[in-house]
């Protein structure tokens, strides 16, 4: 009797508490989780449907006002704009004579080349010239337009902190008034200024917080992982290379980290986690990733999503060949928070037991 007095109490002074927009700290006790319970879930997209859906915008959308990219959705954050938590991936497309019309955002974009030679992405005033495996720069608030005068399509991969400069109310767009942005540089003047990371122009006081190397080729990419095949790796990892700041060493943008990474032929690597997400697209070579113990298989043009604290590990599963990672990644701003960690999976040697396999 006394018991339902006090409950009918209590929940009079609960009512009473939410109609003036207060909650106890008793009722949100769940949302102090014991680790990262992200709802981001880890998924893939295949590029055979990548490659059909990518075509089929080319003849259904207009280059239009908008760019024409696909973007990728994680499927358990309820249709927000968002790959993983923090960042977007897309797919953008530009046909033959197209050009996407010049704006800046404060989200940062990194593009990396998936097919087709010769598109260019003009950063402030800069041409970047694009090859496939190049990594091009946008950096917060740079003027940028994307131009095809080539006879091929051209197609890239966009990662953008869309989610995060969302979440930290930042975000600001503006068109230019005409197309294009006015070229006041020469054309991959940055490679020739900033492409030597050992040996530093003393004359360029600016450091800015982005990288100023706007173009980091595959031809050097792909020289620097041959050069490293016989070096013990890393055992999580394998031959991981971050791109990064030539004036600082540190990640090349402030937001967002980029890696490439080798996984030699047969290599089985152990399986960790940690603090932070990531967004994987399969550069070449066949392989797998084991994420929070689904199985993802996966080739040459598949996009995967990892979630921050989600054990994974990979595997190349060729004999012969290479496989090749690249990845975006918050990492930079969880180190700059105090909230990077990371632990390695210690049972069984390393390895997760499969309980799946992922199916689209
Ligand atoms: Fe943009
Ligand atoms: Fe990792």
């Amino acid at each position: 009797m006394t018991r339902e007095v006090a409950t009918a109490a209590e929940k009079e002074f609960h009512e009473k508490m939410h109609a003036a927009h207060m909650y106890g700290l008793w009722e949100l006790a769940s949302q102090m989780t014991r680790h990262p319970e992200p709802k981001a879930i880890p998924y893939m997209w295949k590029a055979s449907l990548i490659e059909s859906l990518v075509r089929e915008a080319g003849e259904a959308v207009p280059v239009g006002e908008e760019r024409r990219a696909l973007q990728l959705f994680n499927p358990g954050l309820d249709g927000r704009w968002a790959t993983t938590n923090t960042m977007i991936a897309a797919i953008q497309l530009l046909l033959p004579g197209e050009v996407a019309r010049a704006h800046r955002h404060t989200p940062t974009a990194i593009r990396f080349i998936m097919e087709g030679s010769g598109g260019y992405t003009s950063v402030d005033g800069e041409r970047v010239y694009m090859e496939p495996g190049d990594l091009i720069l946008t950096p917060s608030w740079a003027w940028h337009d994307h131009g095809n005068t080539t006879g091929k399509p051209v197609v890239w991969m966009d990662g953008l902190d869309v989610p995060l400069v969302q979440a930290l109310n930042a975000m600001f767009f503006q068109f230019y008034d005409k197309e294009q942005y006015p070229l006041t540089k020469p054309k991959n003047s940055s490679t020739v200024l900033h492409g030597n990371a050992s040996l530093s122009p003393t004359w360029v006081k600016e450091r800015p917080q982005s990288s100023p190397l706007l173009l980091y080729s595959w031809e050097k990419t792909y020289q620097s992982l041959g050069a490293l095949r016989d070096i013990d790796g890393d055992e999580w990892d394998d031959i991981a290379l971050e791109y990064t700041h030539p004036q600082t060493g540190g990640a090349l943008l402030p937001t967002m980290g980029c890696w490439v990474q080798m996984l030699r032929p047969g290599a089985r690597l152990k399986a960790h986690r940690h603090t932070g997400s990531a967004v994987y697209y399969v550069v070449q070579g066949q392989g797998e990733s084991i994420i929070d113990g689904v199985r993802f298989a996966w080739g040459q043009g598949d996009i995967i999503t990892l979630p921050s604290w989600a054990l994974h590990e990979h595997a190349n599963l060729s004999p012969r060949d290479p496989a090749i990672l690249f990845s975006i990644q918050d990492r930079p701003v969880l180190t700059a928070l105090g909230l990077y960690r990371e632990e390695a999976f210690g049972d069984n040697g390393g390895h997760q037991t499969v309980a799946s396999t992922f199916k689209a």
